[in-house]
């Protein structure tokens, strides 16, 4: 018999071991602890070492996340990685996480949604999951940022000062009538696509559209973003994608007892907490140690919180995203 819902079953997360204080940053971007920590609440984020790309450290949470569940490899039916910072141009990252892993054939695919990527990710293996095309579903978040910012004086500062490097992974299996993905809600609105982006590498020329903030040529390579257009409707999607999410379940935000927003700016989740009425001791935060990780905010965040006994059995759990595209949304879970 089918599954009615898809559960996750475990989790794990992996940062490289280099911290990287506002401090250090402040000593080669134009910048300052007290600017970055009041705006954003960032204290530090890690660094790979030695070029590691984010492959590696996929693989490594996962290889955490499948000893939670109690899975071996060989019971992996698909591998989803949601991803900006793949370790080649193509193939996908998850491609490559199947091959350092031995796994067998299995169905594997990226998704290229930024900081929603996760969530996406877990919707599609909840369907997965409940047609019974798969058994058990590894989505990963996996990114290195370090690699790829504008570290030339103060060019690129407002986005350089943001990002982290990091991985997280969940295994999605079979859940019950009890216990599970109880609704996701996606969205994107594509009018915003390049007001936080990557135009270059590329296989076009020039921007699409005529931005005002887009660089110069040779800064194609860099992220581009309008802080404050993402910062607005970062609160807006969030707080709504939320607020539809439990409207669907058939519950209400007072039945909410763990939020785990993204992790983009402190700032933006205080916001959202404080339109949903939700304490702090109903929503967790790590940004202040990681910076934004992009799709792997949420997996670290998920296992972190379930590390320090804040999730129990029962509870129920919303996890909300809001990243480029602009794409966004939330997913709510009876644990
Ligand atoms: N250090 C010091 N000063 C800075 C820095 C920095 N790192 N960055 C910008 N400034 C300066 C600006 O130049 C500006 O100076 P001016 O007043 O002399 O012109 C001043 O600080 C204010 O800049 P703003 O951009 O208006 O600052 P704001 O309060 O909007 O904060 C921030 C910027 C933190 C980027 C904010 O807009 C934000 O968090 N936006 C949302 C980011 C986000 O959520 N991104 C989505 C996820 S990423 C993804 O999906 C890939």
């Amino acid at each position: 018999m089918l599954p009615s819902r898809s559960r996750i079953i475990g989790w794990g997360f992996e940062v490289p071991r280099t911290t990287v204080t506002n401090d250090d940053l402040a000593s080669i971007v134009d910048t300052s602890d007290a600017w970055v920590h009041k705006r954003t609440g960032i204290r530090e984020r890690r660094y790979v070492d030695d070029a590691e790309g984010s492959v590696p450290l996929a693989e490594r949470s996962v290889l955490r996340a499948l000893a939670t569940a109690g899975v071996d490899l060989g019971d992996v039916d698909a591998v989803i990685c949601g991803t900006l910072s793949p370790d080649v141009d193509f193939p996908g990252n998850a491609t490559l996480i199947h091959e350092r892993l031995g796994i067998e054939a299995c169905t594997v695919f990226d998704v290229r949604n930024q900081c929603s990527g996760f969530l996406y990710g877990l919707s599609v293996a909840d369907q997965l999951v409940r047609t019974g095309a798969a058994r058990h579903v590894l989505v990963v978040g996996s990114e290195v940022h370090s690699s790829g910012l504008d570290f030339e004086g103060g060019r690129g500062r407002d986005v350089t000062v943001l990002f982290g490097d990091g991985a997280g992974a969940v295994v999605v299996g079979p859940g019950d009538d009890q216990y599970g993905l109880l609704a996701a809600h996606l969205h994107a609105d594509g009018r915003f696509a390049e007001k936080l982006a990557v135009i270059g590498p590329a296989h076009r020329r020039k921007p699409r559209v005529d931005t005002s903030v887009a660089p110069p040529e040779s800064a194609w390579i860099y992220p581009i973003m309008e802080g404050r257009l993402v910062f607005k409707h970062a609160v807006e999607g969030m707080t709504q994608a939320v607020k539809n999410v439990v409207a669907d379940a058939g519950l209400t935000v007072a039945d909410i007892d763990m939020l785990l927003p993204h992790q983009a700016n402190l700032r933006i989740n205080q916001l959202v907490a404080m339109g949903l009425d939700i304490g702090d001791d109903r929503m967790a935060n790590n940004i202040d140690r990681y910076g934004n990780t992009t799709a792997a905010t949420i997996p670290i965040l998920l296992t972190e919180t379930m590390e320090a006994g804040r999730i129990k059995e029962g509870d129920l759990v919303c996890m909300a995203a809001f990243g480029a595209g602009f794409t966004w949304g939330a997913a709510l879970y009876r644990w």
